[in-house]
Order: C-alpha cells, then sequence, then structure tokens
C-alpha cells in the first residue's frame, strides 16, 4: 500500500486535472438538447477506463442515456466489489447565479467549483484514481472490480432497472460500494446507512376549454387555479403530518436505539438553518430536525403554475393548473402504493366542475442498511486509515434508486462511502468539490479495496 499511497500524494494535482476535463462536458440528463453531450460524457468516462487496463469496457446503450461498465478480474478467489456512480448532472439554472460558469471549472478557496464536481463526477473519480493508483504501481488491483456508472440519475434512473435484468449476470458482487452522499460534517469520515425513496408526481387541475374573461364567467364556473391551491392546502395538517389517507401505514417507527444514536451525532442546528437562509425550522411534530429529514416521510409542492404569469394583472378564469408534487418515502413505503394513494385522494377531494389527473413521473424506494453486516467493519478500517478519525453512521434525505435495487438483487448490503460536503450546492449553483476531501477519498477507496483483499 506503500507504493500506492504515494502515488496518490504525488499525483494530488495531475487526478484534479484529469476530473476538470470530465467537468467540461455538460451531462445535463435532462434537458433532451444536452442528450450527445451526455454521450460524450460517457465515451471520455470509457475512455480513461481503456487507458487503465480493464479487461472490459462497454457502454451499455439505454432507452434514454447510456451507462459505463467496465471490469476488473485479475483477483481470482478475491472478492468482487461493485462500485456504482453516475455520470449525469443536474440543470445549471439560474445561470446569473453562478461565480465562474458550470461548465468552466474553476480553482477557488481549495474547491473545484462547477456543476458535477462533487455529484458525482468528483466521486466517480475518487474510484476511477484509486484504480488507476494501484493499475500504475502494482499493475492490478487486489481484488475483483466492477465499476456501473450510469447516465440517468438525476431523472429517476428510469432505465436501470431494465438494463439491471438484462445485464444480471455482470452485475453480481460480494459487496457493492457507492459514492454518492456527503459526509457529516467537515473531515468527519462517514458511512451512510440510510436513504429516502422517493414518489414523484403532477396534479393538473382542468377547467374551461380556454382562459375565459373573469368578468364575463367568474362567479359561474369553477377556477382551476383556487381548486389546486385548495387541494395543495389539504395535504399537511397544522402539525406538519400529511393527511393523505394511508401515508404513515407502512412506515417503520424509529426504535429508541435509532433515536438515541442520531441525538448523539454533533448537530449544530442554528449552523444547519443557517445554511438553508430560511428564517425558521419546521417539520413534523414529535421528531427532531435529523429525524425528519432523514428517517420520515415528507410531501412537497416544488413547482406550480397555471393562470397569468405576465406583469401587470390579467382579469381571467385559466383553463388549466398544475403542480409537481414530491414525496420522500421511508422503509417500507413503496413509491407504487404511495401513488396509488395520492391519486385516490385527489379523486375523492376534486370537485365534479373540474377535471383532475395525477400523473407518475418516477419513482425510487428507500434503503436502510444491516449496520451489523462485516462490511461496515471494512469499510471503518479504510476511513480511520485515510483520515485518521473515528466513522460515523449517519443516513440522508435524498434518494439513489440504484441502492435498493442492488441490495435486493446480490443480497448484499449497500455501502454509502460519500465523500460530499453538506455545504457542497449539490443541484444549486456554485457546486464545488472540496480537494482535500477528493484527495482522502482516493485514499479511502485504495485502502477499501486493500481491506477487501486481506478478507479473502
Ligand atoms: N447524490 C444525490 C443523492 C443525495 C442527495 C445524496 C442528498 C445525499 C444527499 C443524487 O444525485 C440525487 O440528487 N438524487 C435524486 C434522485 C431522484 C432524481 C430520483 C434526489 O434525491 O432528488
Ligand atoms: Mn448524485
Ligand atoms: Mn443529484
Amino acid at each position: 500500500m506503500k507504493d500506492v499511497i504515494a502515488f496518490i500524494d504525488d499525483n494530488r494535482k495531475k487526478f484534479v486535472d484529469d476530473l476538470i476535463e470530465w467537468v467540461r462536458i455538460p451531462s445535463v440528463s435532462s434537458d433532451p438538447k444536452h442528450a450527445p453531450d451526455v454521450a460524450r460524457n460517457a465515451e471520455h468516462l470509457a475512455a480513461q477506463l481503456r487507458g487503465l487496463g480493464a479487461a472490459r469496457v462497454e457502454i451499455w446503450p439505454t432507452a434514454g442515456h447510456p451507462a459505463v461498465f467496465a471490469e476488473w478480474l485479475q483477483a481470482p478467489g478475491k472478492p468482487t466489489l461493485l462500485v456504482y456512480g453516475h455520470h449525469d448532472v443536474q440543470p445549471v439554472d439560474p445561470l446569473a447565479e453562478w461565480i465562474t460558469p458550470p461548465f468552466e471549472p474553476a480553482l477557488r478557496e481549495g474547491r473545484l467549483w462547477g456543476r458535477g464536481t462533487v455529484d458525482d463526477k468528483g466521486q466517480v473519480y475518487v474510484h476511477t484514481k484509486a484504480i488507476e493508483s494501484f493499475i500504475k504501481t502494482a499493475g492490478k488491483l487486489p481484488i475483483n472490480l466492477k465499476l456501473i456508472v450510469e447516465g440517468e440519475e438525476e431523472v429517476g434512473s428510469e432505465n436501470l432497472d431494465i438494463l439491471m435484468r438484462q445485464k444480471a449476470a455482470d452485475l453480481t458482487a460480494d459487496f457493492v460500494c457507492v459514492s454518492d452522499t456527503a459526509m457529516f460534517g467537515r473531515g468527519i469520515p462517514s458511512l451512510c446507512v440510510g436513504l429516502r425513496g422517493l414518489a414523484y408526481v403532477e396534479v393538473t387541475v382542468e377547467g374551461p376549454a380556454l382562459d375565459l374573461h373573469s368578468g364575463t364567467f367568474g362567479g359561474g364556473v369553477r377556477n382551476p387555479v383556487n381548486v389546486l391551491a385548495k387541494l395543495l392546502a389539504s395535504l399537511h395538517d397544522d402539525d406538519g403530518r400529511v393527511t393523505v389517507p394511508g401515508f404513515y401505514d407502512a412506515v417503520r417507527p424509529l426504535s429508541e436505539t435509532e433515536r438515541r444514536e442520531i441525538a448523539s451525532l454533533p448537530f449544530d442546528e442554528k449552523e444547519w438553518l443557517r445554511t438553508t437562509g430560511a428564517p425558521g425550522a419546521f417539520g413534523e411534530k414529535g421528531y427532531s430536525t435529523l429525524e425528519r429529514v432523514w428517517a420520515r416521510p415528507t410531501l412537497d409542492c416544488c413547482g406550480i403554475s397555471g393562470g397569468f404569469q405576465g406583469e401587470g394583472a390579467k382579469t381571467i378564469i385559466p383553463a388549466r393548473a398544475s403542480a409537481k408534487v414530491s414525496c420522500r418515502l421511508v422503509p417500507d413505503q413503496e413509491p407504487d402504493d404511495i401513488t396509488r394513494k395520492l391519486q385516490a385522494h385527489f379523486a375523492r377531494l376534486a370537485p365534479p366542475e373540474v377535471r383532475v389527473r395525477v400523473e407518475n413521473l418516477h419513482g425510487g424506494r428507500p434503503y436502510l442498511a444491516p449496520t451489523d453486516h462485516p462490511v461496515f467493519e471494512i469499510a471503518k478500517r479504510a476511513f480511520s486509515k485515510a483520515f485518521g478519525k473515528p466513522t460515523v453512521f449517519m443516513r440522508e434525505g435524498g434518494s439513489i434508486p440504484f441502492v435498493r435495487t442492488i441490495a435486493d438483487v446480490t443480497g448484499k448490503p449497500c455501502l454509502l462511502m460519500g465523500f460530499g460536503q453538506p455545504d457542497e450546492n449539490a443541484h444549486a449553483p456554485n457546486e464545488w468539490l472540496d480537494l482535500d476531501n477528493y484527495h482522502l477519498g482516493i485514499k479511502s477507496a485504495a485502502y477499501l479495496y486493500d481491506e477487501i483483499a486481506r478478507m479473502g
């Protein structure tokens, strides 16, 4: 390991330069205009991996954006690790708020700024650079390793399940590691042991066939914007609980031990609130902030539209209104079940003088790791060698649909070894990657491979 670690130290700058080249490609998966960029982005990664002596490097097409697969199987008798990441990125708007352009990566304050630097290109490169460090020193990896990097994570991983069924034989592994989460705080190595799932719908309320003069017709027909506002307002009670019938039926309650563990983390609520910019914290009554964002389900309206949006006043009864509604889910809630409950709820509440439709946009299942599995001890050892500090267990409120799917398919726990920071501006303007952390992340990945090799 000495040579590998020395190589990582010696190539600290080169590893950043290599990442910069990849971040320049605007692989925004939600925007059809960028589809050729997402494809080029996959090619760029595949070319890098081909240079690292992988026995197989393949671009796996899907009905949407392609995934990249690579494997190194030069360690007979040793365990196989499957590493997952995603190469697509979020849209960049509002563009005017970026200090430097999103796809012109810039170095400031020990950080690399740009879209995708931390979510998730930098974290994919943590692994590719750890792989590179073994290949260029020892000539091979100490374990068998498979890498899958998908191109549709930021749009709900819609084609991933199909791909995983097609490629099931290629994706078998003894261990699974995903680097696409944040650490609990600066310099605190963290293993994420829970992710929330997601049910995302669009609710549309339709009334008149076209916008009507509100003087001529107002008072005579239902107003879809008014109806939608009332529907949305009825989805929570005053205690912040979701009122959709059956919403909490499958929720696994937090055990006393879990609540104690969460409460024991050094969480600075004031600082957390400061990073949000909101004047106060709010959420479901009876739970702490960390419990609410990690382990309780939510329902939120992400956007609303309808009627006149221009300057000044325009007197109309709008023809329609719509809202995007997302629910973060916890074990054992199922996205399809929650979507059906939302549909039934809206159908029940809708007055007969409008049409209400609820369209399913995408979903993902929640995940909770079996923390008593030996892989967590292996990961803790790797982390403490790289960071020189003890590891904390945490959860995340975000979602990565792959995680639950692969855990169910392989029957193995998924190790969520993330290297982001809580204030890294993922999905927002001015996303950044902490470069010290990138460097320590590469070492952590290298130590992880080494620790796994020692097992078998
Ligand atoms: N890397 C995130 C997941 C994440 C979010 C980890 C927050 C840690 C904290 C991932 O890229 C992501 O953004 N996921 C989406 C999934 C959705 C589009 C299905 C999310 O959580 O909104
Ligand atoms: Mn991500
Ligand atoms: Mn993301």
